[in-house]
């Protein structure tokens, strides 16, 4: 057995038929399918240890605290945090940018001031600041895209001044598949002393992340982008910003002591998780970034590395030479996700062929309309790649897509 199908054996789901055709799943960076070991566990908690976490003297709720607390050790080390307090389960990405975009902005974000996102942004790394920015009555500012997908380090540079007292940028574009040098973003804002949010959606799944080498204040990712289960995401902030902050939902688990006259919070991180969490999701963080970790590694990282090198050079070539096609995010420094648009086809007509050919993609503006109104379209395709996809598959989808271009032109 090759190490491709080594990998592609843990995911049941990608053996399935569509429409009597192989699936080929390149929806990647919506979600992720789900390898064994993350289905087992769901399946072992559900039908064994279930009970609540943190809360009662037995068996079951301490192996099921247990789970889920090392799923959160697990995280700190994926992503290098210097502590367990400094991990805050939410439901996702949205929700983490919420948390910070509502509790760090009731508290910093005042009149007069600003906040700064990056111009390919995800909607839930702009509409969260717009709501702090209208009730402290503060400026939204935009980082803005260049043609070939980059930022504009330069425009960047000259929107921070100290009225800035925030900036959220994309780790990863989910549209244009460009790595961002965050870096370099968060080492201009810390001269200022502005601390700086990665929205790491994407970044988690394609890049290595340790946020202390990033040195960013706030890292934000969902669990189901990266073989987890689905309503699971993280909040990585920096220890003394989330003391500072004050707790974004109130109710059980969050609290230390509570009286009708007053109510003082528990200690981090239960602090930012009221209510009873998604403790079985979030204990698939474990196996889910493990098996994350296994596909970087030795010489299935190799065989992985090589593949999707392989399929960036193909698709970036065969997309080139499709008649009016017009590939978006073209700088170098790319994940293997390809959006792109073909002159006289509707994206949604050529995905809806697509996927009668068995090949699963995504349409529409992408959760990014301002992006979308940067480059003047409203809708694109996307095919976006995870490391259990093939060359081949790579060259099934562009097999079908001229056949579905042939068709609709
Ligand atoms: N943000 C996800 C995407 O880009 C849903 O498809």
């Amino acid at each position: 057995m090759g190490l491709m199908e080594k990998i592609r054996e843990n995911f049941p789901a990608l053996g399935q038929k569509v429409y009597g055709k192989d699936l080929v799943y390149l929806d990647n960076a919506a979600t992720s399918q789900k390898p064994k070991v993350v289905l087992d566990l769901l399946n072992e908690m559900y039908g064994g240890t279930n009970a609540n976490v943190h809360r009662a003297m037995h068996k079951l709720s301490d192996d099921t605290t247990m789970l889920y607390e090392g799923a959160r050790e697990c995280v700190r080390e994926f992503i290098n945090a210097p502590g367990k307090e400094c991990v805050i389960f939410t439901s996702g990405t949205t929700a983490s940018i919420n948390l910070v975009a509502s509790s760090y902005c009731r508290k910093f974000l005042k009149e007069g001031d600003a906040v700064i996102v990056s111009g390919d942004s995800h909607h839930s790394n702009i509409v969260p600041w717009q709501l702090a920015c209208e009730i402290a009555g503060a400026e939204l500012k935009v980082i803005p895209v260049k043609d070939n997908g980059e930022l504009d380090l330069d425009e960047y540079r000259n929107l921070l001044d100290s009225r800035v007292k925030i900036v959220a940028v994309e780790h990863i574009s989910n549209v244009l598949g460009i790595i961002n040098p965050v870096k370099e973003i968060i080492q201009q804002a810390h001269k200022l002393n502005i601390p700086v949010l990665v929205d790491g959606a994407q970044g988690i799944v394609h890049a290595d992340v340790d946020v202390q080498e990033m040195d960013c204040d706030f890292y934000v990712f969902s669990g189901h982008k990266i073989y987890a289960a689905t309503g699971t995401g993280i909040l990585y902030g920096r220890r003394e910003l989330l003391e500072a902050m004050p707790p974004y939902m109130g109710g059980g688990d969050m609290v230390d002591t509570v009286s009708f006259a007053k109510t003082t919070y528990a200690e981090l991180p239960l602090k930012f998780e009221a209510g009873t969490p998604h403790f079985i999701g979030q204990a698939t963080l474990k196996p889910a970034l493990e098996f994350a970790k296994w596909l970087k590694e030795g010489e299935i990282g190799k065989a992985v590395k090589e593949e999707e090198e392989k399929i960036i050079e193909y698709m970036t070539n065969a997309l080139a030479q499709i008649e009016g096609c017009t590939l978006y995010g073209t700088a170098e420094n790319k994940i293997p996700l390809f959006s792109f648009n073909i002159e006289g086809c509707f994206p949604s007509d050529l995905a809806q062929l697509l996927d009668k050919m068995g090949v699963a993609v995504r349409t529409g503006f992408m959760c990014c309309e301002p992006l979308m109104t940067r480059f003047g379209v409203t809708s694109m395709v996307r095919a976006s790649f995870l490391p259990y996809n093939t060359l081949q598959e790579a060259e099934y989808f562009i097999k079908c897509l001229n056949r579905a271009v042939n068709m609709l032109r």
